[in-house]
């Protein structure tokens, strides 16, 4: 069986295939400057908005928004997954991937298999430490004890503390220094100084299906942001495939049957106190096909439960695209929408645990909501609307394996439209239209409308564009002080260029794929609507971060501000605030 695509072999692969070649052999391009223009295939136009970049490796459509990489274009194009992709990428390079053993590891060497087992053994110890700062630190008791959670499940989950300072485990663990970075809960600046990437939160280790520590979330205590800071990827740490609480339930549960998949780790965790030992949750990610084949590999019956709200809908129109094509006979997916203003853990909290497991009852199954979504999306009482809805669903079910639920579903969709079985059996909907749906159709227009320009998205533009005007940037220890939206994002960027000065965009999207940060990307990018002249994006670029550290400076000065009247400011937060307090001094 093939395992994982190393990292660096994607990285390798974006570096030797050229973009151009991959999509000119499938869409004629014409040269135009210096990039290669078309009429994008993904959506119907006349007039080319389609433009790939060879400096940059990405293609991106002023009309459409669609963007991405080589690997991201054959995924579209091809209708192929990543995996897919990738190795038909490889295939057309003559290369081979060296796939990693998942277990047994036989693929790496010796010494970095050593590094590995270091790495965990120290993660497992940074968890230790962090639980033991708990019972020290009254103000995570506090809030601990505010949002009811018991000591018990303190103890299941491992919760712990990680204390305020930028070197506590540095000191907690001298000379471990390459591991803390490894295990991501370090980071290095520029100036090649160490500090922890946690502090002043309340830690949920993460643990994988084996138990072992990989990452961890760390929540604010109270209000600011950002709310969960995560751990980033790594070598021991993959967001698109892990679960939260999955070990636990594991743990509990040595039969388990079913699983409900909510968002949040707190949901987790109060359901669990609520004895629904059954509940997972992505880690801030979208779900990913790996989870939804982890899940199945379990269980059979798996419940997606979402907040009611446009987030909820749009997160759970996803879960149901990558559902698809993993659905059996004998495998159940259900969708709950709770209600408006409701999360799993105030739910279970106001109604108790039979009244939540009652709600399954109420849940749609897959097919129901495919079809109550398609029937609210498009107007049933005229010939157009049905023909629309019957493409639409056409598209969808072609990502489904052949199974009995899709002869009923061909059943329904006839009953719905008027189109005969046999026809709807045999229509393959139109080849390379992407699949539409409701919630696409809202960001488009936000595209259109133009989203916020904040100064901060135009650095992350900029860096995502450009990534050699990351020499325009200050010290991230600064920037990582900033209470703005999006700072995380910036951090991350920033380390991923330092650690490899030469990436181009195509390697950054796909660094970001299947992390928290892929949304945002998308709305970074549609700044660059036209190609821009690089003079102009370096003037605007330095211009910007001015903007982010005056934005930043007045945000963290108001912030310091608040606190100083509600509680005692820290020494360093004391020291904080007299600089901002001067520097606003100097500018007037
Ligand atoms: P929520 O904001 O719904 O989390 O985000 P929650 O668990 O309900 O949070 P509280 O503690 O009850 O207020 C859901 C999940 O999204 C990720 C986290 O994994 C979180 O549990 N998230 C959220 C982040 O990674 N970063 C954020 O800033 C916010
Ligand atoms: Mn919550």
């Amino acid at each position: 069986m093939a395992g994982r695509i190393p990292r660096e072999f994607i990285d390798h692969l974006l570096a030797k295939v050229d973009i151009v070649d991959v999509i000119h052999g499938r869409v004629p391009l014409k040269k135009h400057g210096r990039e290669y223009m078309a009429c994008c295939p993904f959506h119907s136009e006349k007039t080319p908005s389609f433009t790939v970049s060879p400096n940059k490796q990405f293609y991106h459509c002023f009309g459409c928004g669609v963007h991405g990489s080589a690997i991201s274009f054959l995924m579209e194009y091809e209708n192929l997954d990543y995996i897919e992709a990738i190795e038909l990428l490889a295939r057309s390079q003559g290369l081979e991937i060296p796939y990693e053993q998942t277990k047994g590891n036989k693929a790496s060497t010796a010494t970095t298999q050593k590094a590995q087992l270091d790495t965990y053994a120290l993660m497992e110890q940074v968890a230790k430490f962090y639980q033991q700062q708990l019972p020290q630190a009254p103000k995570a008791q506090d809030y601990l004890a505010q949002r009811e959670v018991s000591a018990e499940l303190i103890e299941r989950f491992q919760l712990g503390y990680a204390p305020e300072g930028w070197d506590i485990l540095s000191k907690a663990f001298p000379q471990q220094t390459a591991l803390l970075i490894e295990g991501g809960v370090q980071i290095k600046n520029d100036k090649g100084r160490y500090y922890d990437r946690f502090r002043e939160r309340l830690m949920f280790p993460i643990r994988d299906r084996q138990g072992r520590v990989i990452g961890f979330g760390g929540r604010v205590l109270g209000e600011g942001t950002p709310k969960y800071l995560n751990s980033p990827e790594t070598p021991l740490f993959h967001k698109g495939r892990e679960l939260y609480g999955f070990y636990e339930a594991r743990q509990q549960i040595r039969q388990l049957e079913r699983l409900i998949v909510v968002e949040g780790y707190m949901d987790v965790i109060a359901l669990a106190q609520f004895g629904i030992n059954y509940a997972v949750a992505t880690l801030g990610t979208a779900t990913t096909s790996e989870h939804i084949q982890r899940l199945f590999k379990t269980v059979s019956e798996v419940i997606f439960c979402f907040d009611g709200d446009r987030a909820g809908k749009q997160a759970a129109w996803r879960a149901l695209e990558t559902c698809l094509p993993e659905l059996r006979d004998d495998r159940e997916v259900r969708f709950l929408f709770l209600p408006q203003g409701d999360d799993p853990d105030s739910l279970v909290r106001k109604i108790g645990t039979e009244a939540f497991e009652g709600l399954y009852s109420s849940a749609l199954s897959l097919t129901d909501y495919l079809l109550e979504d398609l029937k609210m999306r498009f107007n049933l009482g005229n010939r157009e609307g049905r023909a629309q809805l019957l493409d639409t669903a056409l598209g969808l079910l072609g990502q489904m394996p052949e199974l009995l639920l899709k002869e009923q579903l061909f059943n329904e969709l006839s009953k719905l439209t008027g189109v005969e079985v046999a026809i709807i059996r045999n229509s393959r909907s139109l080849p390379n239209t992407p699949i539409p749906n409701s919630y696409e159709g809202a960001k488009d227009q936000a595209v259109k409308q133009g989203i916020k320009r904040t100064p901060l998205r135009l650095v992350i533009a900029g860096l995502l564009y450009e990534p050699s005007l990351i020499k325009h940037m200050m010290n991230p220890e600064q920037l990582v002080r900033f209470p703005l939206p999006g700072i995380d994002l910036l951090l991350t960027l920033i380390e991923i260029i330092e650690e490899q000065p030469h990436i181009v965009t195509a390697g950054l999207v796909e660094r970001l794929r299947n992390t928290e940060y892929e949304p945002h990307l998308a709305k970074a990018l549609t700044w660059l609507n036209h190609p821009v002249e690089l003079a102009m994006l370096e003037q605007e670029f330095i211009d910007s971060i001015q903007q982010v550290v005056r934005q930043g400076m007045e945000r963290q000065l108001e912030q310091l501000v608040h606190r100083a009247q509600t509680s005692e400011l820290t020494t360093q937060e004391q020291h904080d605030l007299s600089s901002l307090l001067a520097a606003r001094h100097r500018a007037k």
